[in-house]
């Protein structure tokens, strides 16, 4: 083995962003240092992601380009989703991959660098029936405000199109003694927004005696002092009750903002994706989240192009978005995935118009994104300082309902406003983001 030293890239959902904060604790306890560049390293890390197949062939352009002679005398790891979906496959396909290892072995890679360490060139940690959670006391967190905190693992749900259950495994939920000694020691190292983090936040499950629902979970969370901001994603909408909108209703440091996944808004398509869930159900829940008096922001996922998706059952999702005006959208094309049921249906959308209905999709979301936007402008928003805009002499700023804010703040005097909570009153309002001046107080 190489000098001690690592570079990782990481792919993928925020689950994954926070497991490389694991991973990198792991390797710094374990005597690596970090470096800027593969090209520096001893050891590659690519922590990959399989939720689209665009997303898993980035992992092999990136091993690719090592291919021939440049990563000599480098140790190759592939972790996340694509090494526990791929396993041993991935030797085959990349024959300098040293070390294959899927999120549920975490807590098993001080020892896995051991053998890599001795020169053992085919190591592995694909055991996904662990029952355990990664847990550490090393997270490197990256952004010295905001801190993802997981609080359940892996997936029980089996939407026929999704990878997550077969590349992260059954559910697994963290002791609530263990995730909330983590936010108030985060509270007490000046942290301020937290972040709970899970495939399906709302099935949480306290294992110990005191067996805290997520409702319950949230609202101590959000009762930590000093903790001023919290975040929850992602919501099942099966499993999301009534009682999380009260938690919401009685935290003012809960963020107005749920994230709501509703993938089509055809009761058919629905049904055929295995959600659980019909379109009657789904508005049930925006009903009580719009009634709610903290004028909550919502957000969505939608597929287009499932197999078997009509263009009327397309059009009960385009009517959906005009029904529920979310602030904002990820929408995708269909992605045929390995092990999944939906391999199995008829009538596939054809490429180009899957193409096509994404485009209809994301246009009028524009819109819709264009007005609730500029409804906006006048008003006073509270902002978290979460970065600078040399160029345009702007900080960046992000609302409770998860808006980016950039906006002017003259009466600074140079001083850095990273991190700080400032009032700022919008000016001008893009699709994406809105533009303001800080509010001088008097
Ligand atoms: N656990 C979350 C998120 C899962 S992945 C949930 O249940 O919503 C994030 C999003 O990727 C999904 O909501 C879905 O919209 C999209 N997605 C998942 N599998 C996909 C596939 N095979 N093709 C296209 N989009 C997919
Ligand atoms: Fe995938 Fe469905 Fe589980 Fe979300 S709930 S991770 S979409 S299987
Ligand atoms: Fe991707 Fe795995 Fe997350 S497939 S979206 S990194 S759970």
């Amino acid at each position: 083995m190489p000098a001690k030293t690592f570079y990782i890239e990481t792919f993928g959902c925020q689950m994954n962003a926070h497991d490389s904060e694991k991973v990198i604790g792991t390797l710094i306890r374990n005597g690596y240092s970090p470096v800027e560049t593969p090209e520096e390293a001893g050891l590659v890390l690519y922590n990959t992601c399989s939720i689209r197949d665009k997303a898993e062939q980035k992992v092999f352009s990136r091993l690719q380009q090592f291919k021939r002679g440049s990563g000599k005398g480098k140790v190759f790891g592939v972790l996340g989703c694509v090494a526990q979906q791929e396993g041993e496959r991935i030797f085959e396909r990349a024959p300098h991959v040293s070390l294959v290892c899927g999120s549920a072995s975490y807590s098993r890679l001080p020892e896995l660098l051991v053998q890599l360490e001795a020169g053992e060139n085919r190591v592995t940690g694909l055991s996904l029936n662990r029952g355990e959670t990664f847990e550490t006391p090393l997270t490197r967190r990256d952004n010295p405000h905001r801190a993802y905190i997981t609080i359940i693992e892996g997936c029980d749900k089996s939407c026929a199109y999704c990878v997550v259950p077969f590349t992260r495994g059954p559910e697994r939920s963290r002791t609530s003694a263990g995730i909330m000694e983590e936010a108030r020691q985060l509270a007490g190292s000046g942290y301020t927004e937290i972040q709970l983090l899970g495939q399906n936040v709302n099935s949480y499950r306290d294992p110990s005696p005191a067996g805290w629902d997520f409702a319950t979970l949230l609202s101590r969370v959000a009762a930590v002092p000093g903790i001023r901001r919290v975040r929850f994603t992602t919501s099942h909408p099966r499993d999301f009750g009534r009682d999380i909108v009260e938690v919401i209703d009685a935290h003012p440091a809960i963020c107005n903002h749920v994230h709501l996944p509703v993938q089509s808004g055809s009761d058919a398509v629905l049904a055929r994706m295995q959600r659980l869930y019909g379109r009657d159900e789904y508005m049930r829940r925006i009903e009580w989240l719009k009634a709610s008096p903290r004028n909550i922001s919502l957000t969505t996922d939608i597929i287009v192009g499932f197999p078997g998706e009509t263009e009327e059952d397309f059009h009960r999702t385009l009517q959906l978005l005009d029904e529920v005006e979310y602030d904002s959208i990820f929408s995708f094309k269909y992605s045929p995935r390995p092990n999944t049921a939906a391999l199995n249906l008829d009538r596939a959308v054809p490429e180009e118009e899957k193409g096509r209905r994404l485009t209809i999709l994301q246009e009028k979301q524009r819109s819709i994104q264009i007005r609730r936007n500029s409804a906006l402008i006048g008003s006073v928003e509270e902002v978290l300082v979460e970065g600078r805009n040399a160029a345009l002499g702007q900080w960046i700023g992000r609302t409770s309902q998860n808006r980016v804010l950039n906006f002017a703040s003259p009466a600074t005097n140079g001083d850095s406003l990273l991190g700080r909570y400032v009032s700022v009153r919008v000016t001008r309002a893009g699709p994406n983001s809105l533009v303001g001046e800080a509010v001088l107080r008097a």
